[in-house]
């Protein structure tokens, strides 16, 4: 009887922002599945553990660290390098690096803007233009954008993060027109709210009392509901799915802003 081919054994990921939050999990579900990494941060000594970890665990794929900036495109060029001279080449990409802070519009300053700007849609672009040039002289690949639904509907006191994951739903669909004849998919996940240090930095919410991922309920995600989706959007078993942006995030709300969510409107 044949069953749908999910797995990614033997293929080679960059997944960017891997030190924590939905990142890790991204790295290390592939990773277990059988997939080499290379992850990055903005610090080795951040980072370099969680390869550490993937490496001595019993996972069948590899892992190499790798400090980098993804704002800095000589960073990502480095990345892209030191992936392709450890395991040969790129089949997935995952541009998760990202984050935001919470300002009304009219607070938010020019720096303030572009620092958003260019680490959640800038660094996309360097990623995806210099990971995907590899791709493209090679057997093609799938690429994995991770937006959020503040991409997809208004986001009060997030304009600038909105805006931005906004902006990669749009660059999804268009490259995944553009590169169509190149062997390579590009597919965004748009997660709701899910429990990471990053969101606890934020918007203050611990993980002390999450209730299981298996109950279906109001309730903040786990990384691990995030990676799932990448890893079938990068497998074999998602090959007629292209330019499509999955959203993840539990029941549907009515709200749609995690400041909404929480009740922290202002
Ligand atoms: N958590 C949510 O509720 C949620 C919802 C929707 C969408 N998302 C999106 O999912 C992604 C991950 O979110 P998260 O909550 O897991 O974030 P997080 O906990 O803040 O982790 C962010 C990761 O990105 C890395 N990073 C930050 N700036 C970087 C840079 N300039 N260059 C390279 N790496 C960088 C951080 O590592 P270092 O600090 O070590 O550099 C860290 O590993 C983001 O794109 C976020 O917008 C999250």
């Amino acid at each position: 009887m044949r069953q749908p081919d999910y797995g990614v054994e033997g293929s080679t990921a960059i997944v960017t922002g891997a030190s924590q939050g939905i990142g890790r999990a991204i790295a290390e579900t592939l990773a277990a599945s059988g997939a080499d990494v290379a992850i990055c941060s903005r610090s080795m000594d951040r980072v370099g553990p969680v390869a550490d970890e993937i490496n001595d665990a019993d996972d069948a794929g590899d892992a190499l660290a790798v400090e980098c900036d993804v704002r800095d495109r000589e960073r990502v060029e480095n990345l892209v390098e030191e992936t392709v001279d450890e395991f040969g080449g790129i089949d997935i990409l995952v541009n998760n690096a990202g984050g935001e802070f919470v300002a009304n519009f009219e607070d938010i300053s020019p720096n303030g803007w572009e620092t958003i700007v260019d680490l959640n849609l800038n660094s996309t672009v360097h990623c995806t233009q210099l990971a995907g040039e590899v791709m493209r002289e090679g057997d093609g690949g799938s690429i994995i954008n991770i937006s959020s639904v503040n991409g997809q509907h208004a986001a009060p006191g997030e304009s600038h993060y909105s805006a931005s994951k906004a902006a990669i739903i749009r660059l999804t669909e268009t490259l995944a027109v553009e590169w169509s004849d190149e062997d390579i998919r590009v597919n965004c996940v748009a997660p709701g709210l899910v429990q990471t240090p990053g969101v606890a930095e934020t918007l203050g919410i611990q993980s002390d009392d999450m209730p299981p991922r298996e109950k279906v309920d109001r309730r903040i995600g786990h990384g691990e509901e995030i990676a799932d989706v990448v890893q079938f959007l990068a497998s074999p078993a998602a090959s007629f799915i292209n330019g499509e942006t999955v959203t993840a995030k539990g029941v549907p709300r009515a709200g749609n802003s995690m400041s909404q969510d929480l009740g922290l409107e202002r």
